[in-house]
């Protein structure tokens, strides 16, 4: 009995019809983790980056158009970043604006466990990738981990066995022209013919004091801060990823709706510092302002600003 695919999302961008989730999983689940369009957030991004992405968005929705000048729509995306910055996020909600799932491929992973099998399981994913016939988004993760450049590696075992793998992910690249990311916070190492073959090259680095803004507001809802409290938050937290800004904004949250019942202050200065306490920014990377020199300037700054929030 053949099984009728049914609609996955509600978005009007969506083609008709589509995969179920079970199917998805039962295609690609030794893969990676199928993660569906309806559960897609958009991540805050800087103005140019939009622009570049917005650029995207349309074209991939204009292929007649294209056609009839000689061009296909680009569809492979290299985005390179710190963790945490939202290059996931991303991806997640592009496939999402495209209506098709994504397939998350952890790159490390998928290396140790094929060793030995020179790229086969490669030709399978892209294999089900390609029989899709509603699309998918393949987003392979930590993407440096596969895409290692062959004159880096030596040629014993394993890495001649990486270097297959870097092969078989060249030849399934030129004939795949579905969607496709990938994801890396190390860029020099990236063989340079499967580098080439990205179309687009993303950079999403750290937030802007804009960016901070909107992301502090965005994950202290519902709560409503002030807009001097806000800007402060967005200040102290220079330098931080919007990941860790995200863990801070809940940790104050937390705090707004337990402290009371656990006798712990609910003032901005002291809830900050429990999280800066309790929380280590990435590794590899500049500390955001609060954690570095200039903490008692900050705790000055968010003892200035108004509070409490309003919580509707
Ligand atoms: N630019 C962003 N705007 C809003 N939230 C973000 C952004 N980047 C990251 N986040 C938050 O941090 C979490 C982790 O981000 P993720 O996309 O996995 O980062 P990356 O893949 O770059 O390591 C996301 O689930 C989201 O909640
Ligand atoms: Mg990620």
């Amino acid at each position: 009995m053949s099984r009728k695919p049914r609609p996955f999302t509600d978005d009007p961008m969506a083609p008709d019809g589509g995969s179920a989730r079970g199917d998805l999983e039962a295609e690609f689940g030794a893969h990676g983790q199928v993660v569906m369009p309806g559960d897609a957030e958009a991540p805050i991004l800087t103005a140019p980056v939009r622009a570049a992405l917005h650029q995207w968005l349309f074209e991939m929705n204009a292929e007649a158009e294209l056609k009839a000048v000689g061009l296909k729509p680009r569809t492979r995306a290299l985005l390179q970043g710190p963790p945490g910055c939202g290059k996931t996020t991303l991806a997640h909600h592009i496939s999402a604006r495209l209506g098709v799932p994504m397939v998350v491929v952890a790159s490390n992973a998928m290396i140790s466990k094929w060793l030995g099998e020179t790229g086969q399981t490669i030709g399978k994913l892209f294999r089900a990738a390609r029989r899709n016939q509603y699309g998918i988004g393949l987003f392979f993760d930590e993407f440096d981990a596969m895409a290692k450049a062959r004159e880096s590696l030596g040629q014993q075992g394993a890495d001649n066995e990486r270097s297959n793998i870097t092969i078989a992910l060249l030849q399934e690249m030129d004939r795949y022209d579905g969607l496709m990311f990938a994801a890396t916070n190390v860029t020099k190492n990236i063989d340079p013919a499967i580098w080439r073959r990205f179309q687009l090259q993303i950079e999403i680095g750290f937030p802007g004091p804009a960016e901070r803004f909107a992301i502090v507001r965005l994950y202290l809802a519902p709560f409503i801060a002030d807009d001097a409290t806000v800007t402060a938050l967005a200040e102290v937290m220079g330098g931080a990823s919007p990941a860790l800004i995200r863990e801070a904004c809940e940790m104050i949250k937390r705090s707004l709706v337990l402290g009371p019942r656990m006798n712990l202050s609910t003032d901005l200065p002291a809830i900050m510092e429990r999280f800066v306490a309790s929380a280590a920014p990435a590794e590899g990377v500049p500390e955001p302002l609060i954690w570095g020199e200039q903490r008692r300037r900050c705790l000055q700054l968010l003892a200035e600003a108004p509070w409490p929030p309003v919580r509707p």
